[in-house]
């Protein structure tokens, strides 16, 4: 068993303990019930329930959102930390439903791992690849746990090779299954030579845990029917000698992932799995930003805005925005210097969310996510620090894929839904643009299902019912370049020109042939599919 990590030495205790995470997963892979089965164990809810939502609706909005309405535990909308061990788990919500999003890749940012789900009879499907590459851009590491193996599932190496070959990433047995489906019985862990087996009758207790000398302890005979074993010599001997071991620090790069085998639902093989997160993830990374880097161990306290989330209780416009610190010792009343309006904000009412109970945060650590309730002034990407004029880097803004008009079912209401869309906009959970010419807005979107998002939420939290229609646009481009070229652009193609929220020029497209056509006619101008969040 190694006993040191092998992240960067010499961050401060507290910030060393600290694993930020997300999960990452393809819809029913089993992500809710490992969350559940997190928290089980880190000792945030006394016993999982079995309450859930069916269909899609849950899908909508944030699962851990759902879980508080189902479960009546009160977890927040999108993090939660909770303590396992030494440790410091910070789990960040990536919303469930199954169109890619850019709340999502957003939400990537804020993190230092990501624990990648599959199921074991299903494999990499087209979710977990999507997020996969999103995970693969910034090399985050990834530590994978391949679920529900108490039901018939692949065959180990062909799983492992999948992995392999659809995600180019070398994959490390930590633990190997014996048997599978009904005769699935536990785990030979590969890292510390112990066997883990399975409790079927309580679903909630954690497995037991032996102790052994090797794969030929005589020890083994006893828990392990005889064809299952020769099996599981068979097969571990030929993943030693085929698969690459573990290697710490290509896990940390990102080139290796390990993968433990159980089942969510069983509590099996999860310990296992926040073990490992405990002893390969990584530590609270250095952030970038401009004009330098900012590292964890850093005295002063520096954190981003990755998420806002509006009006959590209906009733009061709220916003709480969501902060990962990115360096330093926070304590509740602190005044940062908001870089962005280079004003001070005071912050003293901060939100901890400890999975348990949603609490005030009288301190927090680089590495830690702490929600601010705010009126707006805090906007995704915003960077606070003790006064440096720091930019926190790398948090953007997508192309829309699919635009349409919206108009409000009542015309007299169109001032009133130009305040909702432009709070979303704010919110990051569409883009608005303000064509040049003519009346309306159109939105855009990444995944379709996001129309859907906005229109009942527009009409829940602001009672507007909304019509959308179909747009002759098909995405849009942020316009940059020296202000004549721009002006001439704008005067000269009127009808394909909007304003983002923060009053900033896009080309609305329809064609790829519109793009080409700028980048021949305008030399001076590039067109832009991503704007760093300002
Ligand atoms: P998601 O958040 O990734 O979408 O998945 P979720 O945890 O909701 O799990 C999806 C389904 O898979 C659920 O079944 C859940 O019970 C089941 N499941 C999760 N882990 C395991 C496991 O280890 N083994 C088996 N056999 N099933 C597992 P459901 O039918 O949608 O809900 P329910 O009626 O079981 O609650």
């Amino acid at each position: 068993m190694l006993d040191q990590s092998p992240n960067r030495p010499a961050l401060p205790a507290e910030i060393a303990r600290r694993r930020t995470f997300a999960i990452i997963s393809h819809p029913d892979a089993g992500k809710t019930t490992l969350t559940e089965k997190f928290l089980l164990f880190g000792g945030a809810i006394q016993m999982a329930g079995q309450v859930r939502a069916k269909g899609e609706a849950r899908r909508t909005r944030s699962d851990f959102m759902q879980m508080e309405k189902d479960r009546g535990i009160s977890v927040s909308a999108s993090a939660m930390s909770f303590d396992y061990g030494k440790f410091r788990f910070n789990l960040v919500d990536t919303p469930g439903h199954s169109d890619f999003s850019e709340d999502t890749y957003r939400t990537l940012t804020a993190v230092d791992a990501a624990v990648m789900v599959i199921d074991g009879a299903k494999g990499v499907e087209s979710q977990t690849q999507k997020l996969f590459e999103v995970c693969r851009l910034r090399d985050l590491p990834i530590l994978t746990f391949c679920n529900k193996m108490d039901r018939e599932a692949r065959e180990t190496f062909e799983i492992i090779d999948e992995i392999q070959e659809n995600l180019a990433i070398d994959v490390t047995p930590a633990s190997w299954p014996i048997g599978m489906g009904r005769e699935f019985i536990g785990c030979y862990d590969m890292l510390n030579d112990r066997l883990e087996l399975m409790d079927r009758a309580d679903r909630n207790r954690v497995a037991e845990s032996i102790r052994i000398d090797g794969l030929d302890d005589p020890k083994m005979e006893q828990y392990v029917p005889p064809q299952l074993l020769e099996k599981l010599r068979e097969e571990v001997e030929m993943a030693r000698a085929l698969l690459p071991a573990l290697n710490p620090q290509s896990v940390l790069e990102g080139h290796m992932t390990p993968i433990w085998f159980g089942s969510a639902i069983n509590s099996f093989g999860v310990k296992e799995l926040m073990d490992g997160i405990g002893r390969y993830g990584p530590e609270p990374q250095p952030q970038s930003a401009t004009p330098r880097q900012i590292a964890p161990e850093e005295d002063k306290v520096t954190g981003f805005v990755f998420k806002v989330q509006a009006n959590m209780d209906p009733k009061h416009r709220d916003r709480v925005a969501f902060v990962r610190l990115a360096s330093g010792h926070f304590m509740r009343g602190m005044k940062l210097t908001h870089v962005r309006s280079k004003k001070p904000m005071a912050i003293t009412n901060p939100v901890l969310f400890l999975a348990a109970d949603r609490e005030l945060a009288e301190e927090a650590w680089a590495g830690d996510i702490i929600g601010i309730p705010n009126h707006g002034q805090l906007r995704i990407g915003d960077t606070l620090t003790e006064g440096e004029a720091l930019k926190v880097t790398g948090i953007p803004s997508f192309a829309p894929e699919l635009l349409q008009g919206v108009r409000a079912g009542d015309p007299m209401k169109a001032k009133h839904l130009e305040k909702a869309l432009m709070q979303f906009a704010e919110e990051g959970a569409a883009k608005v643009f303000k064509p040049m010419i003519g009346s309306g807005f159109i939105v855009g979107v990444v995944g379709a299902l996001q129309f859907e998002v906005l229109g009942s939420r527009i009409e829940l939290e602001y009672g507007l019912p909304v019509r959308f229609e179909a747009s002759q646009f098909t995405s849009a481009r942020w316009v940059h370049g020296p202000r004549e070229a721009v002006d001439k652009l704008v005067n000269a193609n009127k009808q394909h020109i909007g304003y983002d929220h923060d009053g900033d020029v896009v080309y609305l497209t329809r064609l790829q042939w519109d793009i080409d056509r700028i980048v021949r006619d305008y030399p001076e101008i590039t067109l832009s599919a991503t704007k760093e969040m300002m």
